[in-house]
């Protein structure tokens, strides 16, 4: 298909708006030409995956300094996802000393082309933008794309590293899947028929996301009262073992008010129930190994923010940790929980603060044994770490997936 493009656009595509436009509009338009989409649209924001050195390696860090260089900047409010470390107690955590100073020339060249320091799969709530709803963004990364299309109605693709940069430099996205309205309808029937604890939200989205694959799954039987940080790392989860980036939970999401409508008044082509027997066999699915002794525990992926935070101090509060335990959060949030002494609470447990950076370059990089376990509280994880993570670094590292309550109590007492 050829892509239509605006008089601005071809401008940009023919370099009269600099070298940097020229690179970025060619990306574009060989992914619409990709996805079929007949044209670019404007964007809103945008939120860059680029950051993350595991992802966009060494090639992202090189093309961000040459974007700097030729002098480009992000024309819409840009965010930044998390970093591969955190750039304050790098050396604490042992991350290796060549890797640090990718990380910190990766940060000089974002925050030269204007991206926003928010450092955070969790940027909304972390001093980045929050998108209104059905505004056209290009977000990246697999937890904020499910929760701004979904909770706020705002429209995106999962944007992946490079592109990312693309649409923060021209302020134009390609033109296709949940861009819209009909790929934003239901396909998929899924009614809840167990209760779920605020940890299960983790193991419902692990399962979701293997069960609808592409689909966009209407979901009934979910509390009005669920947190929005269990809806978090729900499609976390769901966006690891599958490629959920919009769900409608009808009452609770913000697009269609009734399950008619989340369907467009249209047949319901297929219909799963998730019930007692689901859960259970789903949540012995989540751990490699059974329980045990675990050499590193880790909270908070996606980001903690100040709910969480406040909601883990109140859970430690006065225990002290055997195992070397990471709370992820952002700076933002750290700053304020700082303020308001509950990272005192946090770090007087031996638990450490871990800003900016993501779950897994921890467990790859700050020098555990060949064979190692790990704890977490997140379903993504708990997909990521036997399956991604162990393919990354030599050894096996074995996972063992609890709610928060349960690692707090297995960090105390040394086992799972
Ligand atoms: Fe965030 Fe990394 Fe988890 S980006 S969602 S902490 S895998």
């Amino acid at each position: 298909m050829v892509v239509q493009l605006t008089k601005e656009e071809k401008e940009m595509l023919a370099g009269e708006h600099g070298d940097a436009k020229r690179m970025s509009m060619e990306l574009l338009v060989k992914a619409a030409e990709a996805y079929n989409a007949e044209r670019l649209i404007p964007i809103a924001s945008c939120h860059l995956v680029l950051s993350f050195q595991k992802t966009a390696l060494k090639a992202g860090l090189e093309t961000a300094e040459r974007f700097v260089k030729l002098g480009a900047k992000c024309v819409v409010p840009t965010s930044i996802d998390t970093s591969s470390m955190d750039f304050e107690r790098w050396e604490e955590f042992r991350f290796p000393r060549d890797f640090m100073e990718d990380q910190f020339r990766m940060k000089k060249a974002l925050e030269a082309l204007g991206a926003i320091p928010t450092w955070s799969c969790v940027p909304y709530e972390g001093g980045g933008i929050v998108p209104r709803f059905g505004q056209h963004i290009a977000w990246t990364e697999s937890s904020t794309a499910p929760y701004v299309n979904s909770l706020i109605g705002a429209r995106t693709n999962r944007v992946g590293a490079y592109e990312d940069l693309a649409s923060a430099t021209t302020g134009r996205t390609p033109y296709y899947g949940l861009h819209l309205d009909e790929n934003r309808l239901g396909n998929i029937l899924i009614e809840v028929t167990t209760p779920l604890t605020p940890g299960d939200y983790n193991v419902f989205g692990s399962w979701v996301g293997e069960v609808v694959e592409n689909k966009i799954p209407v979901i009934t039987g979910i509390p009005e009262d669920v947190r929005p940080l269990d809806l978090r790392y729900f499609g976390a989860s769901g966006a690891a073992t599958g490629s959920l980036a919009l769900y409608h939970m009808p009452g609770i999401t913000a697009e269609f008010r009734t399950v008619e409508e989340a369907f467009g008044g249209k047949k319901i082509p297929q219909r799963v129930q998730f019930g007692p027997e689901e859960l259970k066999r789903r949540t012995e699915k989540m751990s490699s190994v059974p329980g045990g002794k675990m050499d590193l525990v880790v909270i908070g992926c996606p980001h903690l923010t100040m709910e969480g935070l406040i909601d883990l101090a109140n859970r430690i509060k006065g225990r002290k940790v055997k195992v070397e335990t990471y709370v992820l959060t952002n700076k933002v949030c750290k700053d304020m929980a700082t303020e308001m002494g509950v990272a005192q609470i946090i770090e007087d447990s031996g638990m450490k603060l871990n800003t900016g950076c993501c779950a897994w370059s921890p467990v790859e990089l700050c020098g555990f044994p060949e064979h190692f376990t790990v704890m977490a509280n997140a379903g993504k994880q708990a997909w990521y770490i036997p399956s991604l993570l162990t393919q990354m670094r030599p050894g096996k590292v074995d996972v063992i997936y609890g709610d928060v309550d349960a690692c707090i109590d297995a960090a105390c007492k040394g086992e799972a």
